[in-house]
């Protein structure tokens, strides 16, 4: 069964790990944060414990105090708004864009206030959002905005590396990334003085022992797991667990304390191996979306993506709507794509103020997005195959239900 994200570590990048567990100088950790600086073009880069590690400490170091505003999209990530809540933040949300599932620059110019100290731009699936429309709203407001490009690494927006265009960005090393170390951050400024104060508040954070052998036991198993051979035993379980921690999030406050953990030396070692595959592994993403989106095209009721003119994605997946669907039919979808071994889940299934029972306006956008929108997997281990399967099985849906 093609699983809709990979865990793409090599046998040869475990092994570095387990040659690198006992090593807890930071010797890896420069020379990864090196290499990551030259990669993505910045000069300040850290690693830190994770994606959300990264956005709490940028949050802190810009000052931001208990009720000041944060605005992030209505579409995405319930952790990141789970975050921004429980750091005591009054969080808003902008709704999304149709075409781009990026934060719409209109409506965030309706939501943004005196009260706005920070935006959050995030980058879903890979796609660069209007960075320059985002930034003009805040800069209106003094806001400062956060480019989170945790799904993003090696995309482009005005032929600059996604992360680096704004004030401060971050990206993240998780596990249904491009590039994962099981857990994993970075933060990326241009601002010396933010990068200085970040550095601050994370110089105590620390790792034991267990904690690095558990990172590198669960590595090792996600590796396995998340791989078209053994993925079809483990996906009931899989879905399972989907669906509960979608609905158990809301009620999950967050241990902040987990937030104050460091990245160690031996996912540095993985890290350096995987950054040097990078660009053959996103080469690969790149060419899977564009064979879909040329065979999906001119499908009436399927929209594809909007890539913007100044913007080179990745695409961590390649997001399809189907406009006029109801849930029960966009499901059947889904069902046929799994019984031909295909997992093409909804992703993102909250409109995410009704999720956290904000009423904060409405999201018509989001609202569609959520009900008709799947996604279809494009990682490497997608064959042309795989593709064909997946334009059928649209196709056959289509005719079924027109
Ligand atoms: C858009 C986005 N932002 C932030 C995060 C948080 O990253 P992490 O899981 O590394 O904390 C994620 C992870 O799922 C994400 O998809």
């Amino acid at each position: 069964m093609i699983p809709s994200v990979i865990v793409p570590v090599t046998r040869h990048e475990i092994l570095s790990a387990v040659a690198s567990i006992t090593i807890d100088n930071g010797s890896k950790i420069s020379a990864f944060e090196r290499e990551l600086s030259e990669y993505i073009g910045c000069k300040y880069v850290l690693l830190t414990y994770s994606g959300r590690t990264a956005l709490y400490l940028l949050l802190k170091s810009y000052g931001l105090k208990k009720g000041d505003e944060v605005i992030m999209p209505s579409y995405g990530c319930e952790t990141v708004a789970r975050l921004i809540m429980d750091m005591g933040y009054n969080l808003i949300f902008a709704d999304v864009d149709k075409s781009t599932y990026n934060m719409s620059v209109d409506d965030l110019s309706e939501r943004i206030s005196d009260n706005t100290k920070a935006v959050i731009a995030i980058h879903m699936f890979g796609n660069p959002c209007d960075l320059d429309g985002i930034m003009e709203v805040a800069g209106d407001y003094n806001a400062v905005v956060i480019e989170d490009s945790a799904q993003t690494i090696g995309a482009e927006y005005n032929h600059k590396k996604t992360g680096t265009i704004c004030d401060s960005g971050f990206f993240s090393f998780g596990t249904a990334k491009p590039m994962t170390t099981m857990n994993g951050g970075i933060i990326v400024s241009k601002d010396k003085e933010i990068m200085k104060k970040v550095k601050t508040i994370a110089e105590g954070f620390g790792s034991s022992n267990y904690q690095r052998l558990k990172i590198l036991a669960k590595l090792t198993a996600y590796s396995f797991i998340k791989n078209p051979i053994l993925y079809a035993p483990i996906y009931k379980f899989i879905l399972n667990r989907r669906v509960t921690r979608r609905c158990t999030l809301e009620k999950e406050s967050m241990d902040l304390d987990e937030f104050e953990c460091a990245y160690t030396d031996m996912q540095a070692a993985i890290g350096m191996v995987q950054l040097s595959r990078l660009d053959r592994m996103n080469d690969d993403r790149i060419a899977n979306a564009d064979h879909l989106m040329k065979r999906l095209n001119g499908m009436g009721i399927i929209h594809l993506p909007e890539i913007l003119d100044n913007a080179k994605p990745i695409f961590l997946r390649l997001p399809i709507r189907i406009e006029g669907t109801s849930v029960e039919m966009r499901d059947k979808l889904i069902q046929r794509m799994q019984k031909s071994g295909i997992d093409t889940p909804v992703a993102y299934p909250n409109v995410l103020p009704r999720f956290f029972n904000l009423s904060t306006g409405e999201y018509p956008n989001t609202e569609e997005l959520v009900e008709q929108t799947i996604t279809l997997p494009v990682h490497p281990l997608v064959k042309d195959g795989d593709i064909e399967r997946m334009v059928n099985i649209i196709k056959g849906f289509m005719e079924d239900h027109s």
